[in-house]
């Protein structure tokens, strides 16, 4: 098998329901990775945020390992000690609340928002969520997120969601009304394109939740477990929310969602309300516990602020090298780079180049390197980052002059 068989396989057999880079991937290690053909890349965009330890992390792989061969899969009628220790360590490294396990980012959102309704006992059910959200595929953390795309195709939506600019935080208060029972919204927006709000925007929202008796829904899906510099994304905002989602980078590469929520609002699931065959089974929950403790074996969290600094010198210096960069935006290790132009073309030649990054909302480059990411790894991938914008900006002189030397 070659990589064009594969490709032709998937051509016969799979769904064509992604975007892909003809690339087939065969190993990981760290912040790097390899395709079929033995070509290494950088990967700056690890699993889409999931592999937030880099690629097959050995503390994870060992946990695995040594998991898989007690017992991979126990249902939910039965206790498993992995599942306790993980719910203990969000728990205690979040704000206190209880937990429920699922296998996705949608699931865990999907399961926020039925507790949501739940707490709202019938009579308060709406939710505000913003603009450029992002919240998932199901039925309603697709109608939750605030982009006309994803929607597209889809109508009726499930009802009861409003959607309200990011950042605006009178347009919250005005669109909450008595039958409305959440507001919920990512602390800093991924797929939305990396925005970054102000401490004062989640601050009046925690107030006002707490004024008008809705919940607070923070999906921490692409900003948990230590991305930011923090464990969680809120805590740079020093706010609580009353549920918080997680999924992504918890499982170290593992399938793993995972909702966190108040004591008094978890206390609303009881048995029949809802459930996941799979959620908290031991192997998902054994790597999650690994994850906590790479971390704080490996003071990743100390490395993801100080290389989210490095990051921050190099792209500030970078900004003011090429016109063609409008802003940078960032938190740790989730950074955005705002372009003048469409960016896929820049992802393209990075990866010819060997150097994985993603594009979002068509002008933003996305990147979300590995916790474990060193000085020497961030500088080849800004050098090569440095490469393509310069042979961009070169190709684009050369086409207005081209043009301009045109036939009139
Ligand atoms: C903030 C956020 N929430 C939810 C999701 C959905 O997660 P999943 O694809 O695991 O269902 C994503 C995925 O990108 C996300 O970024």
């Amino acid at each position: 098998m070659n990589t064009l068989d594969v490709i032709g396989q998937f051509d016969r057999y799979v769904i064509g329901n992604y975007k892909r880079l003809p690339v087939v991937i065969t190993r990981g290690e760290g912040s790097r990775m390899w395709d079929m053909d033995g070509k290494e890349y950088l990967d700056m965009f690890p699993g889409w945020a999931v592999s937030g330890l880099g690629h097959c992390h050995p503390k994870v792989v060992e946990a695995i390992r040594r998991q898989a061969g007690e017992l991979i899969h126990i249902d939910n009628t039965f206790y498993n000690a992995q599942q306790g220790r993980l719910a203990e360590l969000l728990s205690e490294k979040s704000f206190g609340g209880k937990c429920f396990f699922c296998n996705s980012g949608a699931e865990a959102n999907e399961a926020a928002i039925k507790l949501a309704r739940l707490a709202g006992d019938g009579k308060r059910y709406k939710i505000i969520t913003m603009e450029r959200s992002f919240h998932g595929r199901t039925f309603a953390t697709m109608t939750a997120t605030g982009q006309a795309k994803t929607h597209a195709g889809f109508h009726p939506l499930v009802p009861g969601f409003t959607y309200v600019p990011f950042g605006d935080f009178d347009a919250v208060d005005r669109a909450s009304d008595d039958e409305t029972i959440a507001v919920m919204l990512e602390p800093v927006q991924g797929e939305g394109g990396v925005n970054v709000p102000s401490g004062e925007y989640i601050r009046s929202l925690r107030e006002l939740c707490d004024a008008k008796k809705m919940l607070l829904i923070f999906d921490e899906v692409q900003t948990g477990m230590g991305r930011t510099g923090k464990w969680f994304g809120h805590q740079h905002f020093d706010v609580t929310p009353d549920i918080m989602t997680l999924a992504k980078a918890i499982g170290g590469g593992v399938s793993l969602g995972a909702i966190v929520a108040r004591p008094e609002v978890a206390a609303y699931m009881v048995p029949g309300k809802h459930a996941s065959t799979f959620g908290g089974n031991p192997l998902a929950c054994a790597a999650g516990v690994a994850v906590f403790e790479a971390i704080e074996e490996g003071n990743l969290l100390e490395n993801a602020r100080q290389m989210g600094e490095y990051f921050r010198v190099k792209f500030d210096a970078m900004k003011e090298k090429y016109r063609l960069i409008k802003e940078v935006r960032q938190l740790g290790l989730m950074i955005g780079v705002e372009l003048t132009v469409p960016g896929d073309s820049i992802v393209t030649k990075a990866l010819e180049k060997g150097l994985r990054i993603n594009c979002t909302q068509q002008t933003v480059l996305r990147l979300t390197p590995s916790m474990t990411i060193t000085t020497s790894e961030a500088d080849q991938a800004m050098a090569i980052l440095d490469q393509v914008f310069t042979e961009y900006e070169a190709d684009l002189a050369r086409e207005t002059q081209e043009n301009s030397d045109g036939p009139n």
